[in-house]
């Protein structure tokens, strides 16, 4: 686990190679054996590889979002608001143990943050993804992961970029 977390960055350019079943089985695996509070299991994936769909996807917001056009495969966080008052909280620990998963399977991704965000100036992102996907009332779309093959590696942070002040001892 170290090592996968030593060597993840933010991957935001993809090769044409596609991800493979198998991968894509053990990602959607992954997703689901994500911890959850009270174990009520609030969040929904939406797994998108149409390229017309991904496109529509990459303008959610105006700037960080470009790169989904180009990525295999997007999944679209959502929580169920109707289910759970923390879903946030349980989407957001879906989507890192998504790109965690994926670095371990030599795969690159990318968060989009979604949630706060606006698609226009009278369009918040979520409700645009929610129109895109016809998602009901009650259902958040905080986020979003793009997933495919690296196209260049990016270098790991080095020990010496670690920030080990903030970590304080007994008290702040
Ligand atoms: C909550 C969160 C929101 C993020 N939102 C975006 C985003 O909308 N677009 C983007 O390109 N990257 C986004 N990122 C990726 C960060 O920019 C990236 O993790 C950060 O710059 C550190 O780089 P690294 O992931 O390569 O270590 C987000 C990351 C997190 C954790």
């Amino acid at each position: 686990m170290i090592d996968i977390l030593r060597n993840r960055r933010s991957v935001r350019q993809f090769t044409d190679q596609a991800i493979e079943f198998n991968k894509l089985e053990i990602l959607k695996e992954a997703i689901l054996l994500a911890p959850t509070s009270r174990n009520i299991e609030p969040c929904e994936f939406i797994v998108v590889q149409d390229k017309a769909m991904l496109k529509k996807l990459s303008t959610l917001k105006p700037h960080g979002a470009s790169f989904l056009a180009d990525c295999d495969t997007a999944f679209v966080i959502c929580g169920d608001t109707s289910k759970s008052d923390v879903c946030v909280e349980d989407c957001s620990i879906a989507a890192i143990i998504l790109q965690l998963t994926a670095e371990s399977l030599g795969l690159g991704s990318c968060w989009v943050q979604a949630r706060l965000r606006d698609h226009s100036d009278s369009v918040k992102s979520e409700k645009y993804i929610k129109e895109l996907f016809d998602l009901p009332e009650h259902m958040l779309a905080p986020c979003v992961i793009g997933l495919g093959y690296p196209a260049a590696k990016k270098e790991p942070k080095t020990k010496e970029d670690l920030k080990f002040q903030k970590i304080h001892k007994e008290t702040f």
